[in-house]
């Protein structure tokens, strides 16, 4: 068990995904799994292949693959009827399921593919090609701060120049963002004065001396040298302070400096947001287009990118305003409000801080779509509590132990919030007995 043996096996996995002649590679659509698709895509450039981007490996979407020859499941794999496919490779980092095929899993090796490993980083051991889009998906999966193998995968990035990290403000648009925007939209956090009102966010520019466009130019926050920056953080500081704890405001950051600059995908995190938008907008080729440098594809991305974020920001004002506190977990009853592509993504928003997972729920496409996030310091396994739940219910769920999800069917919601509160509560009575 450990990182020899996994990269034993990832070089295993290369050999049998290029044995292939002509395979379909089928990829989640979120940010992880339209970047290690685009790192699988990228490795098969010249040889036959073609891509299918999918919400979730269900019946459905099984009875297609029934005729195919030769798959390669990317972020994808646990069905049980993939045992009775031709030729499979899996790629994945979720918790394993055994079906008999060939699969290289961050998981089997000691590795825990829900913090130090996600599909993308698996690829990218898998192909060694493309470290920025595996920093990329392990960001859009939650994988921050790096540790373990995502770390060993960063440092290798850098030295090929396609990562560059730095300590900076952790804020969205560094480099895509004009400052009054950077500061006035910032979700994490909002700074208390200035949130949402870019012409008060102006004013405090003003304040501090910073001049907001250079010549012609809007000026990004990249644009600002350290001292302008040094005043900068300073100023959001207090201003958050006065309301609450300032907590993960300098961090580490990654720059990707093979990508167009003053575009948001100079910024790993900002990228996965564009992928994000592309895939649970029903655009799952358009992400991996990105991904792969088409220009053309970037500016189509970026209106769905304006349109993501607006229904993100409109769905974490519903949420702030609606949540519930269900004793165990607080609950978020979107049906009808926030689409079931982008809930996952909302409740992760409203979470920050909370000592308590959050379980939200979203019309899906005749079910109800569950997602469920939570803070590692919980240790509640979220994955084993969707699965276990809908399981009870007549449903399906699982994931990673901070975001994991579920389908459940539509009359059987509130059986399915009991039976959540009961593997929560006991997992939580299990943490405690091992404490005492
Ligand atoms: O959809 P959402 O972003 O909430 O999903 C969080 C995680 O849970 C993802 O890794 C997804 O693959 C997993 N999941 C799952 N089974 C489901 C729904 C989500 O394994 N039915």
């Amino acid at each position: 068990m450990g990182f020899a043996e996994f990269q034993e096996a990832a070089h295993e996995a290369k050999k049998i995904a290029f044995s292939f002649s002509s395979p379909l590679i089928v990829h989640h659509y979120d940010a992880d799994g339209l970047s290690s698709g685009a790192i699988v895509k990228s490795a098969f450039l010249g040889r036959p292949h073609r891509m299918w981007g999918i919400k979730k490996l269900d019946d459905a979407a099984m009875e297609k693959l029934m005729n195919e020859r030769e798959i390669i499941f990317v972020d994808l794999g646990n069905n049980e009827r993939v045992r009775e496919l031709k030729d499979v490779l899996i790629i994945d980092h979720h918790q394993v399921k055994e079906t008999g095929k060939p699969q290289i899993n961050p998981m089997m090796h000691g590795i825990d593919g829900g913090s130090e490993l996600s599909s993308s980083g698996t690829a990218y051991f898998v192909f060694g090609k493309n470290a920025d889009l595996g920093l990329v998906g392990a960001l859009g999966d939650m994988q921050y701060p790096l540790t373990g193998a995502n770390k060993t995968m960063c440092e290798q990035g850098i030295a090929s120049g396609e990562i560059r990290k730095e300590i900076d403000l952790r804020f969205y648009g560094r480099f895509s963002r004009p400052l009054a925007q950077f500061l006035a939209y910032s979700e994490e956090p909002p700074v208390p004065g200035i949130a949402y009102s870019e012409e008060r966010a102006q004013k405090l520019l003003e304040d501090l001396g910073i001049e907001p466009r250079k010549g012609e130019e809007w000026r990004v926050y990249a644009d600002l040298d350290l001292d302008e920056k040094r005043k900068l953080i300073s100023a959001i500081a207090e201003l958050i302070s006065r309301k609450r704890r300032v907590e993960g405001l300098v961090g580490e950051v990654y720059d990707l400096p093979k990508r167009p600059r003053r575009s948001a995908l100079y910024d790993a995190h900002e990228f996965s947001t564009v992928l994000n938008a592309c895939g649970r907008h029903g655009k799952p080729e358009l992400g991996i287009a990105v991904c792969l440098g088409d220009e053309a594809a970037y500016l189509e991305a970026s209106s769905f990118l304006a349109l993501h974020k607006r229904m993100i920001r409109e769905g974490v004002l519903f949420a702030r305003a609606s949540m519930s506190d269900l004793g165990p977990f607080l609950f978020l009853d979107a049906r009808g409000i926030i689409d079931e592509g982008i809930i996952g993504v909302v409740c992760g928003m409203v979470l920050q801080g909370a000592q308590k997972p959050i379980i939200g729920i979203a019309h899906g496409e005749g079910d109800i779509k569950v997602s469920s996030r939570t803070g590692r310091r919980t240790g509640i396994n979220l994955g084993n509590v969707m699965n276990v739940a809908a399981g009870k219910v007549g449903g399906i769920g699982g994931g990673h132990s901070v975001a994991a999800g579920a389908s459940v069917p539509t009359d059987k919601v509130n059986e399915f919030l009991i039976e959540a509160k009961v593997v929560i509560e006991m997992e939580m009575a299990i943490r405690q007995k091992a404490k005492d």
